[in-house]
Parts: C-alpha cells; sequence; structure tokens
C-alpha cells in the first residue's frame, strides 16, 4: 500500500516532535501522573508483517489510562456478548471523559464504553465473570497474551493514587449504583476500574497489543490463531472512532482518519485497519485531555503514508 520507509518515518516524525513548543498540559488530577516530563515522545509502527519501527522514547513504560478501556471492551464482549450492550451504549457522548451529566436523563446507561462511566459499568460487568481476587491476574494475563509480552504490569502506585483522588468517578460510580447499573460493591467495581488504568506499558507494547485489531481478531495474518471474531474486531474500531477521543473524537477523525483511543497518560493507540498497529505516546495534553503531540503526529504519519480509513 505504500513504498514510505517506515523507519525513516517514525525517526523523521520524533524529531519534528522534540522540536516543537507547545506541547499540552500533563494531567495533574492523578497525583503519580504530574511528574512525568512533558519533554517524553514516543512512537512504534507495527505492520501486517509484524516488522516494528519504533522512535523516541518509544521504550519507556507509561500510565496507559483509558486505553485500557479497549482491552476491558475487548473481554467483557468475550464473557457476556452483545447482552454487555443492555448496560451500556454505542454512542459518542460529546462530553468530557469524566462528565456525570448525562446519566440523569439516560437512567444511569453511559453513552459509550469509552468514557469513564462506561469503563466503570464494563469493569462491574467482568466481575460478575470473575472472581475479585482473580480478575487483575485475567485483565494481566489477557495483556501479555495480546502482546506476546510477559513482563506487562499494573502500577500500584498509580492506581494507589487514583483510588485516592478519583472522586468525580467515586460520584459516577454511586450515581449508576442508584440506577442499579453497577450490581457489585461501588468500592470494588471502582478498585478494578482504577487497576486496569494503571495498567503500564511502552509504545513497542501497545502497539503489539493492537495487533489483533489491526488484524481482523487475529493475533497474526493468515493463521487460525484467533483472539476475537473479525465482525466483533470492526466492532470495537468503529466504536474506537467514533468515542475513542471523547469530546474530541470529532477532530481526530477530521486530522487523522483512523479508530483510536487515548489516555491521560498520553497514549494513543490508532489502528489502520489491515496495515498498522501504531503506538504514540507523548504527556502533555490538549483541552480535550488527549495527547496534544500524540495527535500531530498521528496526523503526519497519515499524510504521509495515505493510512486513513477515508
Ligand atoms: O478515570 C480516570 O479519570 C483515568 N483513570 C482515566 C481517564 C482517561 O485516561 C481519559 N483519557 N483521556
Amino acid at each position: 500500500m505504500t513504498h514510505v520507509d517506515l523507519q525513516s518515518l517514525v525517526d523523521d516524525i520524533a524529531g519534528e516532535m522534540a522540536r516543537e513548543v507547545v506541547r499540552g498540559k500533563v494531567a495533574d488530577y492523578i497525583p503519580s501522573l504530574a511528574s512525568v516530563s512533558s519533554d517524553k515522545f514516543g512512537i512504534t509502527i507495527i505492520d501486517h508483517a509484524g516488522d516494528c519501527y519504533s522512535a523516541g522514547d518509544a521504550h519507556s513504560p507509561f500510565s496507559v489510562q483509558s486505553i485500557s478501556k479497549v482491552f476491558s471492551l475487548t473481554m467483557a464482549l468475550g464473557s457476556v456478548g452483545d447482552a454487555l450492550w443492555t448496560r451500556v451504549g454505542r454512542e459518542p457522548s460529546g462530553s468530557p471523559f469524566n462528565s456525570i451529566v448525562q446519566l440523569e436523563s439516560e437512567h444511569g446507561i453511559p453513552r459509550n464504553p469509552f468514557i469513564n462511566s462506561g469503563a466503570i459499568v464494563v469493569a462491574d460487568v467482568l466481575l460478575a465473570s470473575y472472581k475479585p481476587s482473580e480478575i487483575l491476574g485475567e485483565f494481566i494475563r489477557f495483556m501479555q497474551m495480546v502482546a506476546g509480552d510477559d513482563t506487562i504490569h499494573i502500577d500500584k502506585a498509580v492506581a494507589q493514587s487514583e483510588q485516592a483522588t478519583g472522586f468525580r468517578n467515586v460520584a459516577l460510580g454511586n450515581y449508576m449504583r442508584a440506577f442499579d447499573n453497577i450490581v457489585h460493591p461501588v468500592e470494588q467495581t471502582l478498585g478494578t476500574y482504577f487497576h486496569f488504568c494503571a495498567l503500564s506499558m511502552s509504545c513497542q507494547q501497545l502497539a503489539k497489543a493492537g495487533r489483533y485489531l489491526m488484524c481482523g481478531g487475529r493475533r497474526h495474518p493468515g493463521t487460525a490463531d484467533t483472539i476475537i471474531s473479525q465482525q466483533r474486531a470492526r466492532r470495537i474500531l468503529a466504536l474506537m472512532m467514533m468515542c475513542g477521543h471523547y469530546d474530541g473524537s470529532g477532530e481526530f477523525a477530521y486530522r487523522v482518519g483512523l479508530p483510536g483511543k487515548s489516555g491521560v497518560g498520553g497514549g494513543i493507540l490508532a489502528v489502520a485497519p489491515g496495515i498498522a498497529s501504531i503506538a504514540v505516546w507523548s504527556p502533555g495534553l490538549n483541552s480535550h485531555g488527549n495527547s496534544q503531540l500524540g495527535m500531530i503526529a498521528l496526523e503526519r504519519l497519515v499524510q504521509r503514508t495515505g493510512w486513513s480509513v477515508f
């Protein structure tokens, strides 16, 4: 599809990002994230053949945060299938990631699984499928399996930092409990959600983990090694396109044109279906809570490769 030299491309983009002056603002509402330097920038592309191209801080672990919502959704769909959609919607919210307002008129049903309220429901759904003592182990095992890397882990200090300050999430959990859309003790559901968010991964690990979405649900192209069905992979990508960047999703689709999911740690996972899985990381965020340089980097990558789905 492209004749671009992908190693030169990522090297060029990392060089250009190092020179950017406007780098966004590092999230400080989770205390343990506030100390990360906004000088960081990493990028990894893994293509359909499995070849890996990295530049900058691509091997530095960072807090995956809301990107974990893609993987917890994959697990929940695996556990309960389409029954999940009775408890969470599939529409963009047009609201900030931690907003509570729509829940009141919409009976405690979050708009989609990628905003905080939606991912808290997903964690609650998973608690019905796995024992509380096993759920984090199952999540880590799933991440290690999709990424093919058994060093992936949860950063307990980040989880605790969030647990101590996550007042908005506590409000969301209790509010949805009042509508019976959280069925486990709110503290337990939130503890699970915070630990999912505290997953620590590098760009290289994240791009590897996104391969099953690039390959129509298979771990590798051309094998029967299936993680999810092709239809489910397509549907998760559709949700990423419509909802993956919260109230910045329209702007991301307009400028980048790939399904993507951001996190307040500054990471973005983007997928060019059938072509590449791409992870970028730069901790400074724009006003929507999405990585400032991550989005610019992906915009340039797509301009130079033609990988937009449109
Ligand atoms: O619950 C929170 O607020 C964070 N653990 C995750 C939010 C997040 O990553 C939103 N992303 N842009």
